[in-house]
């Protein structure tokens, strides 16, 4: 755990920190955020004492870290920055190594952690490991820069915009790396960018700095769905108009649906359509799991007295996930040949059903407010 308290740092006259006070939990991935000079980079840097504040405090583990040998509080801080800093006239597992080889691990120890974070990133040892920096494309120089951060395996990574410089293809694919390695080896990571795209896609928890102090901590959704400023507003402009992106099969499907088991006889099945005005019904298993669907019109042509409605259904209607995004879920209401969609939990229980009206009413709800059925 991080912690900071009352946090403030000055060069001269110009307050750069303002009284911060957060804390970031084991194994999150904290992402600050704000415009250029509001004092991220200072921040991430009073994390590993590149940078002392002229007041409060801050703790990793409950422990004040002014009273910690800063050099050795580096080496459990792993640091990655734009410009990767790797050596160019070592080799990829000479860069990778000079933590562990400065921490007297013994070589094979040091050549299996290379060989390990060389695997995570699909960059083999045998193909790698011997190559120098500038045989490298700039993607594969920022991985090693990762892995060299990782290579003591420090529980705390600090990344400052690492993949800035990269193109937009390269950087989509180390964020889905860095985000893959962190929840594999639980890191917490503090990570600086000044883009609300990498943002979202990375954080558990987002910090919005404007000239040294915090003016939201958050997590992506809820930043998206209430911004505390309207310069956080003004960050997240495009995904703002675009807010179906945090909704889910779940926000658009009704609840109250009718299911009934496979054993259910036709006449039983018809009564219950009429009675509940519904012109399906949903077929589950002893165990309530679903198991097909059936229409007013199928049970009209293939039903007859003592047949079991679990021999009529079909799998026509499509199936979602209730965390499936809206828009795929949308796309596949729009070409049901059913006219809805069954949505399922992750125990492939019924969780609702989105049919058009039920859409409807929940955009509605959601331009509008809670609508007067
Ligand atoms: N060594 C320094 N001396 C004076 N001012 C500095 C120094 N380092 C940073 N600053 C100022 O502190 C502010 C915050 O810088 P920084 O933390 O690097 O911002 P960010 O990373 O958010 O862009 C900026 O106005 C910058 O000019
Ligand atoms: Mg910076």
């Amino acid at each position: 755990m991080i912690r900071f308290e009352n946090v403030t740092k000055s060069y001269g006259k110009n307050v750069i920190l303002r009284n911060l006070n957060f804390t970031i939990n084991p194994g999150e991935f904290v992402v600050l955020i704000g415009p250029s000079g509001c004092g991220k980079t200072t921040t991430l840097k009073t994390i590993n004492r590149l940078i002392e504040p002229d007041g409060g405090k801050i703790f990793i583990d409950e422990k004040d870290i002014t009273k910690e040998n800063p050099v050795e509080l580096r080496r459990t801080i792993g640091y990655v920055i734009q410009q990767i800093g790797l050596f160019p006239n070592m080799t990829v597992e000479e860069n990778i190594a000079i933590v562990p080889k400065l921490l007297k691990y013994p070589k094979e120890k040091w050549q299996g952690v290379v060989k390990e974070l060389l695997e995570l990133v699909g960059m083999p040892y045998e193909q790698n490991a011997h190559k120098y920096p500038s045989e490298l494309s700039g993607g594969q120089q920022q991985r090693i820069g990762v892995l060299r951060a990782l290579a003591a395996s420090p529980p705390i990574v600090l990344m400052d915009e690492p993949f800035g410089a990269l193109d937009p293809i390269t950087r989509d694919t180390l964020q889905d790396e860095v985000r893959r390695i962190q929840k594999k080896l639980k890191k917490t990571i503090v990570f600086v960018t000044h883009d609300m795209d990498e943002a979202l896609k990375m954080a558990d928890v987002i910090v919005f700095m404007d000239s040294g102090k915090i003016l939201q901590m958050a997590s992506p959704e809820e930043m998206l769905r209430n911004p505390a400023d309207p310069l956080i507003a003004e960050f997240m402009g495009k995904h703002m108009s675009n807010a179906n992106m945090i909704f889910t099969a779940a926000d658009f499907m009704k609840t109250r649906v009718t299911k009934v088991s496979r054993t259910t006889l036709t006449l039983q099945s018809i009564e219950l359509m009429r009675n509940r005005e519904v012109n399906s019904l949903l077929v589950i298993n002893d165990d309530d799991t679903y198991f097909g669907s059936v229409s007013i019109e199928k049970l009209r042509s293939q039903g007859k007295p003592g047949k079991e409605i679990g021999d009529m259904v079909s799998d026509e209607a499509p199936v979602v996930n209730v965390k499936d995004d809206a828009r795929e879920t949308f796309d596949k209401l729009m070409t049901s040949p059913t006219g809805y969609v069954v949505v399922l939990n992750d125990d492939a229980t019924v969780a609702g059903l989105i049919t058009k009206t039920s859409m409807t009413k929940a955009m509605g709800e959601a331009l509008w407010g809670e609508m007067s059925s």
